[in-house]
């Protein structure tokens, strides 16, 4: 349990419940389509029919005519923005049209029905040009950019990893792909935005309302001072909602033009093309191996899309810098610009389709050297980082697969492919391994204690459906040495103390950084106090910097052990998991409860990009043929075996004050990688392509 110096290290740790879980499931909190302003009005997009060209015309008469139509906005009437950091977020300026989906029209009207009816009405006519959508490693448009995502080098090259490879005693050398995946919150991407008495406020289904406000302050040339943004609650994002997305851009151009409060909620249909994706990767991984299954070399190469209009470069091969112990190194990313719509972050973004690919690889390398999986990851395990040669601040990967062997009893396994069966069914388990970096940024917070005993702690973290509130007051209260029940946690509001976005598996330890240094100095102030507490209260506040990992003498990441039980049929071709059982090396778990959830929430979202989640680029169209929940499958309950979640409390100086690592990605890295495993070793056949559906297996 938690021992921090100041508090009395009741809180940290302990599963708290919710504090908003009531509020969500009996339909009393409010989302951000839900702003039932007086005089409300909705408005639904125009999506682009071709997937590049220009717009000829737009005819808005027929939708105009339309009894409650308000308004139609488009690139010749829409208010003018300034030019955005953000291309994506550009909408309804010109007549370019760089992909399938791209927004260019807006209909307002008094009721979503109208708005709807009247964006059918609209008729738009192009100029269209040739397209291209489709994504091979030998595309002429492919380049090695400078950088991939997060900041780190495109290219990494250690040694003579060419060489040492042609000469290793055992090579494997193959290549994987990873399909476009989708981010599909529960709750799309939606915003009410009202202006009310020259000031804007906006409700928006956000990740972190800070950057929301910025930027558009910056796009309507506004003050920052002039704007509210609130993000009370937020169902689910993994990432689609990270950065400020053009639903927000049309709320707030369309109550401007009409005065009335506007809401835009996105369609299911429409937010493939406009809320970013998974990136497909295509993978060629060669791995070499003295006899003994010891590493010599390591090449992995990712080959990804952006679109025309912006370089989003899926870091897939970062992860396996990290990994394994190999004298000779190299990895590498090249993209290709496609007429497509913009990628963008989604659940682990780099990691999730790396380490699918670096796993599945090392389990060839398990098979080719006849290494039991879990003992050829843990020889191959580095003193330091193998890139950078810092030490770890921590890293338990070897406890975690040792533990997770003992739980999944996998010291019973029959390593011969089809050695299990149950009449029809093949059976097979697999393991994997998981690792996610460790981050943290700059936040702030503001601690008050208040006459009648209670604690506010103030600062503008997102609960994306994560527990944030509740975990933010359990640092404060033990950061304060008070109960848990005396600490009042505000978050997800603008007007608040600014703070970072609900992403990189790093909110908590931003914000939380911020609440324990204002609690902490709250606590002295209190100390020192003498008498009753002013009718206001007393305050303290904080503005810390988090944690670059170029500032640290230490390479930081989490790490974690997958396995995996599967059936196959060989009747219909169907896999389904078994059994999931996870443990991960995560820092210090701050909240058992939420931790839990993030955990098998992550390893959900791993079985539905191992089993059922994956979306076609139409090359015909340019579009996503997968574009609803109907046709792209999120794992439902029915698909969801036994999970375990365990972990390994890490105490690891070297973090943040509450020593956490962050919980919120790890879950879905290498889980997919786990599941092809067992079903490699269920079938003896090795697929190479995600996701594994009855069609490719039979
Ligand atoms: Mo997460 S993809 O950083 O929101």
């Amino acid at each position: 349990m938690a021992d921090t110096a100041t508090g009395t290290g009741r809180s940290l740790g302990a599963p708290a419940e919710r504090r908003e879980g009531r509020d969500k499931v009996t339909g009393s909190a409010r989302y951000a389509a839900e702003q039932t302003d007086p005089g409300r009005v909705h408005a639904w997009p125009v999506a682009a029919g071709i997937a590049r060209g220009t717009i000829r015309g737009i005819d808005t008469a027929a939708a105009l005519a339309l009894p409650g139509v308000l308004a139609v906005l488009t690139h010749d009437n829409a208010p003018r923005l300034a030019p955005p950091d953000d291309p994506t977020l550009a909408v309804l300026q010109d007549r370019r049209v760089p992909h399938r989906g791209w927004f260019v029209a807006l209909v307002v009207a008094e009721t979503l029905e109208t708005a709807r009816a009247g964006a059918a009405a609209v008729e738009v006519t192009y100029d269209v040009e040739d397209h291209d959508v489709t994504l091979t490693e030998d595309h002429p448009g492919a380049y090695a950019p400078e950088e991939a995502n997060g900041g780190h080098p495109a290219r990494r090259e250690q040694g003579g990893p060419e060489e040492a490879f042609a000469a290793a005693q055992v090579r494997v050398d193959t290549h994987y792909r990873v399909p476009p995946l989708h981010n599909h919150p529960m709750e799309p991407h939606a915003a009410t935005a009202r202006w009310t008495g020259g000031r804007l406020v906006v409700h928006d289904s956000s990740q972190g309302a800070t950057t929301v406000r910025a930027t558009l302050a910056s796009l309507f040339r506004l003050p920052e001072d002039d704007i509210t943004v609130v993000s009370e609650h937020v169902g689910g994002g993994f990432g689609s909602k990270g950065t400020p997305r053009p639903h927000v851009v049309l709320a707030v151009m369309a109550a401007r033009e009409t005065g009335r409060p506007v809401t835009v909620n996105l369609p299911r249909r429409l937010m493939p093309s406009v809320v970013g994706h998974r990136a497909p990767t295509l993978h060629r991984l060669r791995l070499g191996a003295a006899a003994d299954g010891t590493l010599t070399s390591s090449l992995h190469e990712v080959t990804t899309h952006t679109s025309r209009i912006k370089e989003f470069v899926e870091q897939a091969a970062v992860p396996s810098r990290i990994m394994y112990a190999a004298p000779h190194r190299l990895t590498a990313h090249r993209v290709v610009p496609l007429d497509v719509p913009s990628p963008s972050w989604m659940r682990a973004p780099g990691e999730a389709p790396g380490m699918y690919a670096l796993e599945s690889a090392m389990d060839e390398l398990a098979v080719a050297t006849g290494l039991d999986p879990v003992e050829l990851r843990i020889a191959n395990e580095p003193d330091a980082d193998p890139d950078s040669g810092k030490p770890f601040s921590s890293r338990h990967l070897v406890a975690c697969l040792r533990e997770g062997a003992r739980r999944f009893d996998w010291a019973r396994r029959d390593p011969r492919p089809r050695s299990r069966t149950e009449g029809p069914l093949l059976v097979g388990t697999g393991v994997a391994a998981a690792t996610y970096p460790v981050m943290a940024s700059p936040s702030r917070a503001t601690a008050l204690a208040l006459p009648d005993g209670g604690f506010v702690v103030r600062t503008n973290a997102t609960d994306i459906g994560t527990g944030a509130r509740t975990v933010l007051a359990q640092i404060a209260a033990d950061a304060l040495g008070v109960p848990l029940e005396r600490v009042r946690t505000e978050v997800g509001n603008s007007d608040l103390p600014p703070a970072p976005l609900a992403g990189g598996s790093s909110g908590t330890a931003s914000w939380g950084w911020a609440v324990h240094e204002a609690c902490t100095r709250l606590a002295a102030r209190l100390a020192a106090h003498t008498g009753p507490l002013p009718d206001d209260g007393l305050r303290a506040d904080a503005d810390t910097a988090g944690s670059a990992d170029a500032e640290s003498d230490y390479a930081r990441h989490s790490f974690g052990a997958h396995f995996a039980e599967v059936t196959v049929d060989t009747v219909t071709g169907e896999v389904r998991a078994r059994r999931l059982l996870s443990v991960f090396a995560a820092g210090r778990i701050l909240n058992a409860r939420t931790a839990r959830s993030q955990f098998i929430g992550g390893m959900t979202m791993g079985l539905g990009m191992a089993l059922t989640e994956g979306s076609t680029m139409d090359a015909a169209s340019g579009d996503f043929t997968e574009s609803d929940l109907a046709s792209y499958h999120v794992p439902v309950h029915a698909d969801v075996p036994d999970l375990e979640a365990h972990w390994i409390e890490e105490d690891d100086p070297h973090l943040n004050p509450m020593g956490s690592k962050g919980v919120g990605e790890i879950g879905i890295v290498g889980t997919a990688a786990a599941v092809g495993n067992a079903v490699h070793h269920a079938t003896g056949v090795r697929f190479r392509e995600l996701p594994l559906t009855p069609d490719r297996v039979l």
